[in-house]
């Protein structure tokens, strides 16, 4: 039994994602969230700045003497996790492998279609994952630089004509593929899961990083005798690089849980 908390971090609201599905599997868990939001977007940023903003998140969390650390992250996960996972000594776990995972095992055509930013997509992570465990795969893929900032911005409501545009024209050559399976590889794009849904059509299966790893997160706590005593009194922090205001407005309606109040401003500039 370890009670200490899980640290997650994103550069925004995408991370929550995760946290949402931490929340339901594990109830007693104390969870302190990172969302670099004064820094939002790390996708089109180049690796260098990727993997700086990724320590300065990292060693921040690590001052809160935490047992596991998520990277709720697909552009870190891509880009940075690789060159600095060796560097701690904790669990770190990001979004690639749980996604490609849940996807390879959905998919019937093995037609896969996936979207990210333009680091992820650019890093080719997820593509040589997935040919790693289905070599046969096809893999259709898109960057969507436009998604987070629209996400940010609260734009993620089907009817809302400049999200649904964008959908359109990010997913359209992928969708003329006939995909049955969509890995949302950055985990901002769950938050506009419905409006991506409606386009893509019942047949084809979303895959959510945040809440696959949540779910991966969920077991290895289990598996190496981590996870918190039941019933233990657990708490959750958020941290946030810009408004709080926004951010716990945001959340609270992401989570339907009231964060106003646990939501305080970081600073990253010490690390
Ligand atoms: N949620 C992050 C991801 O999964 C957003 C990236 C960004 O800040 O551009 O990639």
């Amino acid at each position: 039994m370890d009670n200490r908390p899980i640290g997650v971090f994103d550069s925004g609201l995408g991370g929550l994602t995760a946290v949402q599905k931490l929340m339901e599997e594990l109830p007693d868990e104390d969870i302190i969230y990172l969302g670099d939001t004064g820094r939002v977007p790390y996708g089109g940023r180049s690796k260098e700045t990727i993997i700086k903003y990724a320590r300065q998140d990292i060693a921040f969390l690590k001052s809160f003497d935490i047992k596991a650390m998520v990277i709720a992250c697909g552009t870190v996960s891509t880009t940075a996790l690789g060159e600095i996972k060796d560097d701690y000594n904790l669990p770190i776990i990001g979004v690639v492998g749980p996604a490609v995972k849940k996807a390879v095992e959905v998919t019937r055509n093995k037609k896969i279609g996936l979207i990210g930013t333009v680091a992820s997509i650019n890093s080719r992570a997820y593509d040589r994952l997935i040919l790693e465990k289905m070599p046969e795969a096809e893999i259709f893929s898109a960057a969507c630089p436009l998604l987070v900032p629209l996400v940010e911005n609260g734009r993620i409501n089907r009817g809302d004509i400049m999200i649904e545009t964008a959908v359109r024209e990010y997913l359209e050559p992928i969708k003329a593929q006939g995909v049955d399976t969509l890995i949302l590889g950055c985990t901002h794009y769950p938050l506009i899961g419905e409006v991506i849904s409606d386009y893509m059509g019942e047949g084809v299966t979303l895959i959510s990083p945040g809440a696959e790893t949540a779910s991966y997160v969920a077991k290895l706590l289990g598996e190496r005798g981590l996870s918190a005593e039941s019933g233990h009194n657990n708490k959750y922090r958020f941290f946030v690089t810009d408004s709080v205001d926004e951010f716990s407005k945001a959340a609270s309606l992401f989570l339907k849980k009231n964060v106003q109040g646990e939501v305080n401003k970081a600073d990253l500039s010490i690390y």
